[in-house]
């Protein structure tokens, strides 16, 4: 095994080391998935918007844009056994602007997935050294972030100095082998967490919430977060699968690797909701006031109370699940980090090292600035609002970056890789590339009717129609 990357030297690609089988893809890019799109931004996006029916959107959009898209970035990683901007460039010159724009995203994602690291951070440390029932007070998270103190700068320092030096000193197929323990340790902590918070007075509501879906409650911002959710938490329109796909056998099935891929970081998504939805409802009496009150710090705010039910144990719990938690967010960023490291370290042509300082320093100015705007900023100049986004006198740049990213980036982004794969190279060649060693791809109409009509007529309708309503011409 290769300790820098952990997958195996196994040279049949044209001297790429490859994944040592289906399941070291497969569970690499789970690894990678499986992180706080799952556990902190599915819950408080589907609590926001509307709950079952965000669910139902949600699903189907993983189940058809997200699957072909995905096969398209594996698969053209494989084909060209090249990381994203080569991939793109080595097949028509032109387009390696697409595999650029896609590099773009994880150093904006990066930054602002340190803050919420070190909210996790924490959250661990305070289990540890505070009486449980202090963590659940109403405005325990308000304080911690808005405070103009060095704290929540701190936390956010230790998170990402952690991750930079598991990347810098190379352990980090040590740290990716123990997820592998941890992560069935956290899905079945979860679990527990769900029973006791599902059992509370007034969790039945929200179960209902999430499970029942009210149609009326579609409108395009929803489908619109929707669908930056499907490749956040996909980890899709950023070029990190076709990296991943560079290095897959030949002889490996694709297309199951992308369903097993989906259906697991779906479930995972699902139990986060059951997990704080009913809870939420819980914790605040009815269900009033949730859609207009979920945002970034719902699981900060909602599980504190779940734990301070658990009476003596309740600082085990809330120990144990928040360094778990902490765990699945480290691995992620890590995987977030390399993929910059790489992409600086190729695009300016200088040693890992070199690269590894200038994407340090970087990501500690940008997350400072994300930390700032909760704090420092706050109240600065009342009238404020950043590019439209947030509340008056709010500088949220968390916010901002989140939406940048998944919102505009992303989406034009898997736009162009549709066009690319679905006009350029044709639907053909992902098949071809799929079919290989007897494996024959099942779902070969859906993809190819996805990638060239409806993924990018409905990326493109959505877009224009979330532009129209965020300009006031229409009401949808
Ligand atoms: N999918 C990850 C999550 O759900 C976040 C993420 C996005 C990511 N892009 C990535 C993780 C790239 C690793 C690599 O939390």
């Amino acid at each position: 095994m290769n300790e820098e990357t952990g997958v195996s030297t196994n040279t049949t690609g044209g001297g790429r080391s490859l994944f040592s089988g289906k399941m070291g893809f497969v569970l690499s890019a789970a690894a990678s998935a499986i992180g706080l799109g799952n556990l902190w931004r599915f819950p408080y996006l589907a609590a926001k918007y509307g709950g079952g029916a965000f669910l139902i959107v949600y699903l189907l959009l993983v189940a058809t844009f997200g699957f072909a898209l995905m096969m398209a970035e594996v698969g053209l990683g494989r084909k060209t056994r090249l990381s994203t901007i080569g991939a793109y460039k080595s097949i028509r010159k032109k387009w390696a602007f697409v595999g650029v724009l896609a590099s773009a995203v994880p150093f904006l994602i990066t930054p602002y997935y340190a803050v919420i690291g070190g909210w996790v951070t924490k959250y661990t440390v305070s289990y540890f050294t505070t009486p449980a029932d202090q963590i659940a007070q109403s405005g325990y998270f308000t304080s911690f972030i808005t405070e103009v103190s060095p704290e929540t700068f701190v936390y956010t320092f230790i998170f990402l100095a952690i991750c930079i030096a598991v990347v810098a000193f190379g352990v980090k197929s040590g740290v990716e082998k123990s997820s592998k323990i941890l992560m069935p340790v956290l899905i079945g902590m979860s679990v527990v967490i769900t029973v006791v918070g599902c059992m509370q007075p007034g969790a039945a509501e929200g179960i209902a919430y999430f499970l029942i879906p009210d149609f009326s409650k579609i409108s395009v911002e929803m489908v619109v977060a929707a669908m930056g959710q499907m490749f956040f938490s996909l980890s899709l329109a950023m070029g990190i699968m076709v990296t991943y796909g560079s290095y897959l056998r030949k002889e490996d099935n694709l297309e199951k690797s992308v369903r097993n891929i989906e259906v697991f970081d779906s479930l995972i998504a699902i139990l986060a909701g059951f997990m704080i939805i009913p809870a939420c409802f819980a914790v605040t009496g009815s269900g009033a006031g949730v859609a207009e009150n979920a945002g970034p710090s719902l699981m900060f705010v909602v599980l504190p109370q779940i734990f301070s039910q658990f009476g003596p144990a309740a600082n085990f719990m809330g120990a144990a699940f928040f360094l778990l938690v902490l765990f699945a967010a480290a691995t992620s960023s890590i995987s977030l980090l390399e993929a910059c490291i790489s992409i600086v370290s190729d695009g300016l042509k200088c040693s890992r090292g070199k690269s590894i300082v200038i994407c340090s320093i970087f990501m500690f100015v940008v997350a400072t600035v994300v930390n700032m705007g909760y704090n420092v900023w706050i109240g600065v100049d009342p009238e404020f609002v950043l590019f439209g986004i947030g509340q008056q006198g709010d500088h949220q740049i968390l916010d901002f970056l989140d939406f940048l990213s998944n919102t505009i980036m992303m989406p034009i982004v898997a736009l162009l890789t549709c066009i690319f794969v679905g006009w350029i190279i044709k639907p053909k060649a992902v098949i071809e590339e799929v079919e290989q060693e007897g494996v024959t791809m099942k779902a070969k109409k859906l993809f190819t009717v996805m990638i060239k009509y409806i993924a990018p007529v409905f990326t493109v309708a959505i877009l224009i129609g979330y532009v129209l309503m965020a300009v006031g011409a229409i009401n949808l």
